[in-house]
């Protein structure tokens, strides 16, 4: 029976993963990789949701921020400068793990600021696309 809810939520241009600098993302699709992070956790009811516009992210974080155990969000770029989505972030019950794919901390200055990072609950970055796996971790094993 699948008894946790966790949304997993994601940003601009990561709909490109596999596609888009694999060199740095690598060239597996996104979407393939959590479809087998489904299968592997039979116990959770995930949803996904992508999409390039800050306004649509905000409305998901609202959408599903009351009723899930954990949200794991990948906000690509809007990490570095949405105080919009940190606002969401705060407003919503469920924790926030933040993720990324690349380790952002070793690329271009502007990446190693978070605007979000604090409004969230943990953050993962640079595992590719084990960094889902973690967070998924995370929330099974500190949001329960
Ligand atoms: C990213 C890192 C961001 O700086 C970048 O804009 C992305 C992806 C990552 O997963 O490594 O789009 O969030």
């Amino acid at each position: 029976m699948k008894t946790i809810k966790i949304a997993i939520i994601n940003g601009p241009n990561l709909n490109l993963v596999g596609v888009r600098e694999p060199d740095i993302y690598g060239s597996m699709p996104l979407n393939d990789h959590l479809e087998a992070l489904r299968v592997q956790h039979p116990e959770v009811a995930f949803t996904f949701f992508q999409s390039n516009h800050e306004g649509d992210i905000i409305d998901e974080i609202q959408r599903v921020g009351f009723s899930c155990a954990g949200i794991v969000l990948n906000a690509g770029a809007l990490t570095h400068y949405s105080y919009a989505i940190a606002d969401a972030v705060r407003s919503v019950h469920a924790p926030v793990v933040e993720v990324h794919i690349s380790d952002v901390n070793a690329r271009e200055p502007f990446r190693r600021i978070s605007v979000i990072k604090d409004a969230c609950a943990a953050v993962i970055a640079g595992f590719g696309l084990k960094s889902y796996d973690m967070a998924v971790d995370w929330l099974i094993d500190n949001a329960l």
